[in-house]
């Protein structure tokens, strides 16, 4: 294990972001994690733990320990009638995981095709998409105590995931590193399609009784004409989360805007699409220096070259303050700020 000093950080972030870590170190297992934890005493020094890198802007150089997860390996680890549990390593690339249910014909996560990152990073902030959350799917997960070393099981619950959130975005925070993440598959799949998109996506290409290749390919197809490829065009998917207001609030913006996108999460609470509200405050395209809000999915910001973090920072500060001059409604960051 070698550790590096003063190391770019811009391979390591989708957002490009050129600044330096003070110290950065790749691990690739867990015994590597441990010696970190229990001889170099991480729990008492300043750390970041990255994955694809692919939900995080760095807004300055970072004074602190890099730790890059490099954990491989997919492994079938149970199995029944109904159902395969599948255990992947942190440092797997997402979509390989994916990949690799899909074309052995396991269900459940397909709709979660080609979002970028790691494997690791996947249940911090319970990531979602085309109507499935990583929460259907993970049976439970390892991690390790950055306090002790020691490997630690989470079951589903114990995760207390939420939209965009779990308990490693709050109490955990900082306290322990992904290793491993169990997923409990289906062998009889109940494919979801009630998304809109890839609804329309199948009815155009006439495809009535879709495999779960063909929902992936959907996804796929849905993915690449919306969000800019980070290896392109720097970005780091949604940048805020969408925003959930009481009922009463959005009755009211729904008679001044009957066109305004929302779906109801319990029965008093209605989430808005925050890419309506940004592009309704004519982000949607606007080019400011290096940065800007894209031309096809307003909640996306991207780094046109040389953007800093800074500049991607200030740009998001702006349209949150336009968003809540105009509807009153804060809209905050689903990206992780360092
Ligand atoms: N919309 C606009 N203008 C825009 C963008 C969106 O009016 O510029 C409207 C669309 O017309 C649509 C609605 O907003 O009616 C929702 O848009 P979309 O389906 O693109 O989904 P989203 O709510 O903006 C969420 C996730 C995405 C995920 C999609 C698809 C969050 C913060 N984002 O976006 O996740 O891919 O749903 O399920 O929940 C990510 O987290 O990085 C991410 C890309």
């Amino acid at each position: 294990m070698i550790i590096y000093q003063n190391k770019s950080l811009k391979p390591y972030n989708t957002f490009g972001i050129d600044v330096n870590a003070a110290q950065f170190v790749e691990v690739k297992t867990a015994e590597e994690i441990q010696v970190l934890c229990r001889s170099f005493s991480l729990s008492e020094r300043k750390f970041l733990v990255v994955g694809g890198g692919s939900n995080l802007l760095l807004t300055s150089n970072f004074e602190g320990m890099v730790i890059k997860i490099e954990l491989k390996g997919l492994d079938i680890t149970k199995e029944d009638e109904n159902h395969i549990w599948v255990k992947a390593m942190a440092g797997e690339a997402w979509h390989d995981f994916v990949m690799f249910a899909v074309d052995h014909n396991y269900a459940g996560v397909e709709n979660l095709s080609l979002i970028p990152g790691c494997v690791g990073a996947a249940p911090m902030q319970n990531i979602g998409a085309y109507g499935a959350e990583i929460k259907d799917t993970c049976d439970h997960l390892f991690a390790i105590e950055i306090a002790t070393g020691n490997l630690v099981k989470f079951t589903n619950a114990e995760c207390k995931f939420g939209y965009r959130e779990s308990i490693f975005k709050n109490e955990a925070k900082n306290k322990y590193i992904i290793y491993s993440v169990v997923f409990k598959l289906n062998k009889n799949p109940r494919l979801n399609t009630s998304y809109g998109a890839i609804k329309q996506t199948l009815d155009t290409k006439r495809i009535s009784a879709p495999s779960i290749k063909d929902i992936s390919n959907a996804v796929i197809e849905i993915r690449k004409s919306k969000l800019p490829n980070p290896k392109e065009l720097g970005n780091a998917g949604s940048f805020f989360k969408n925003p959930e207001i009481s009922n009463e609030v959005f009755d009211d913006l729904k008679l001044k805007h009957p066109e305004v996108v929302g779906y109801p999460t319990s029965t008093n609470m209605t989430k808005v699409a925050a890419g309506w509200l940004i592009e309704q405050c004519g982000w949607k395209g606007k080019v400011v220096g290096n940065t800007g809000s894209h031309k096809n999915q307003a909640l996306v910001l991207v780094n046109y070259g040389n953007a800093t973090g800074q500049e991607i920072w200030d740009l998001a500060m702006a349209i949150k303050e336009s968003v809540y001059l105009k509807f009153g409604i804060h809209i905050n960051p689903e990206v992780n700020i360092v």
